[in-house]
């Protein structure tokens, strides 16, 4: 069953072509994603109404996007303003329109409603301004996973030093055994922290991150689909959020959004394909293992996960996430 009634990330905008529509399915939705020459966003069911295409085939003219196997046109809600066969003195039936989406455009991206709109205006959006101001790269991923897993692992403390100890290694910092204060805060659908972690890089990423004893570490998890990862160095910053939702009944994506503050700023492309090449291979890393468990669960047929004293943050989590799953089931089940 899906997680409905929430506002997802659809895109950023620098993936909107003025030319070219865009595919996305989510949550076992086919949509199509335009933007017209006025800059207004559409989000859609992938279905042309006619002949039963899709729309993502066609291309983008004007204020519409126009179907490509005979040329009708349609706003961003979804109604059809031109039939180019059509009698000049006839209308356009009523029926000439396709589904559409609620739209929001906010931190430089697109985000749309799946579920009962009903809900849409009392449900809000992650705090996530850094999009607003921040350099970034972005990357997706599709992969057979567990969602609840998915959506643990970045803010997952431990498993930094372990899973990537050969991309990152020490620079974000290490944690060591013992009890770690992660000043949790948290509400029915998010949680917050703040930790430190020992600064144990190598000389040269001290001498260009600086040499504090520790690093602040901040992370988040925003019900039901981001998390972020948030590494406060003395003099410089990086922020790792990840997006991720059901594509279907199989498939996860993850987008994750790197931005920066302060780092290669002489070299703003170089700073660029740094953080897009350490980004990936950080996902690739963290891939391993999601899809790994998700294999071992399909194989051995176990899902007994343990919790330790050490796991706090895991421990705030699960309790979100199994309130808020049960919760959105019978929202879903009484509509
Ligand atoms: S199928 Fe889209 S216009 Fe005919
Ligand atoms: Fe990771």
């Amino acid at each position: 069953m899906y997680i409905e009634n929430k506002w997802y990330l659809a895109c950023l905008q620098e993936e909107l072509d003025v030319q070219n529509p865009l595919k996305k399915k989510m949550l076992g939705r086919e949509l199509v994603i335009f933007k017209n020459s006025k800059g207004e966003i559409g989000v859609m069911e992938d279905r042309c109404c006619h002949r039963n295409v899709n729309l993502s085939l066609g291309y983008i003219h004007g204020e519409h996007i126009k179907c490509a196997y005979h040329g009708w046109e349609f706003d961003t809600k979804g109604i059809c303003k031109n039939i180019p066969s059509l009698p000049v003195d006839k209308p356009i039936p009523n029926v000439c329109k396709i589904n559409s989406y609620r739209v929001r455009t906010d931190y430089k991206s697109v985000w749309v409603f799946i579920g009962d709109e009903k809900y849409a205006d009392s449900e809000g959006l992650p705090p996530m301004t850094e999009m607003d101001s921040l350099p970034r790269v972005y990357n997706y991923h599709y992969f057979k996973a567990d969602l609840k897993l998915v959506a643990e692992s970045l803010i997952d403390a431990y498993h930094i030093n372990h899973v990537h100890r050969n991309s990152i290694g020490t620079f974000m910092g290490n944690l060591h055994a013992g009890q770690v204060d992660f000043n949790v805060k948290k509400g029915n659908d998010w949680l917050t922290g703040t930790y430190e972690r020992m600064n144990e890089g190598s000389f040269w990423e001290k001498l260009y991150f600086g040499f504090t004893k520790t690093i602040r570490t901040h992370f988040g998890f925003w019900f039901p689909h981001t998390s972020k990862l948030d590494i406060e160095f003395p003099k410089r910053r990086m922020i790792i959020y990840e997006h991720f939702y059901a594509v279907d009944e199989e498939t996860v994506c993850m987008c994750q959004i790197t931005l920066w503050d302060n780092i290669f700023k002489t070299l703003p492309p170089f700073a660029r394909w740094f953080m897009h090449r350490k980004s990936v291979t950080i996902v690739e890393e963290d891939l391993t293992f999601l899809e790994n468990s998700f294999e071992v669960k399909a194989r051995t047929g176990k899902t007994d996960l343990l919790v330790t004293p050490s796991d706090e943050i895991t421990f705030e989590f699960t309790r979100i996430w199994n309130a808020q799953t049960a919760t959105n089931a019978t929202n879903s089940v009484s509509e």
